[in-house]
């Protein structure tokens, strides 16, 4: 499968002939190389529902028929604006025919924000765990560390981990480090920095944190083949 980075948090990945888009931020996402009308995903999942990473879901679930994927307090929240939805939740995994799908705990908050002012509950935010061919993705979402990102890794030996490290919302880049120790992730690639000045970070910084040397700055629009 192919995984490429398109800025803040956005991964596409490619598996089994489809398009599976996480975290599809790109209307507003200044760092980006995707454009709204180019992506045509298969599949849209989702960490949590900040605007940040539900982003262009509704509109591109709409256009593609894509199937969208999140909790289950998300996923009845976007289910009532007409998209297709699974429901899923922390812990649990589901084999699609793309690939695998496992929910893990994440430690943020996860709310969708109405223009009339009114916050909406969307549940525990989570990490995506994504399974085919053998290997396994991890995208950590937003989230502080926790110390079950061991147990994580050693449940689902993970190939590929995308660990946010902007600070400020989520980790930073010492913790970040530190979760990439305890994932034991082959490679670690950064993500959710630069979008806006709050997360303002030198990603090959990062890299040189990480005990291991196995990190990866991607710049959008960059894939590693796994
Ligand atoms: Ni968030
Ligand atoms: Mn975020």
């Amino acid at each position: 499968m192919k995984i490429s980075y398109h800025g803040h948090s956005v991964v596409q990945i490619n598996s089994n002939g489809k398009t599976i888009i996480i975290d599809p931020f790109i209307s507003g996402n200044s760092l980006t190389d995707l454009k709204v009308e180019d992506v045509k995903p298969d599949v849209i999942i989702l960490s949590h529902g900040h605007g940040d990473h539900v982003g262009d879901t509704v509109q591109l679930a709409k256009k593609h028929n894509a199937l969208v994927i999140a909790n289950a307090e998300l996923s009845e929240f976007l289910s009532w604006q007409g998209v297709n939805t699974h429901a899923m939740h922390i812990g649990g995994a589901y084999q699609f025919d793309f690939g695998k799908v496992k929910l893990t705990q994440a430690f943020h908050g996860s709310s969708y924000t109405l223009e009339n002012k009114q916050i909406v509950y969307c549940g525990m935010p989570a990490g995506v765990l994504f399974m085919n061919e053998g290997k396994t993705v991890y995208h950590a979402g937003d989230t502080g560390l926790f110390s079950d990102m061991k147990l994580i890794g050693e449940r689902h030996p993970i190939d590929l981990a995308f660990l946010p490290i902007g600070d400020n919302f989520t980790m930073g880049p010492e913790d970040a480090a530190y979760a990439a120790k305890l994932l034991n992730a082959k490679t670690v690639v950064p993500i959710h920095y630069n979008t806006f000045p709050p997360i303002k970070q030198d990603p090959y910084q990062f890299i040189e944190m990480l005990d291991s040397k196995n990190g990866r700055v991607l710049n959008p629009g960059e894939a590693i083949e796994l």
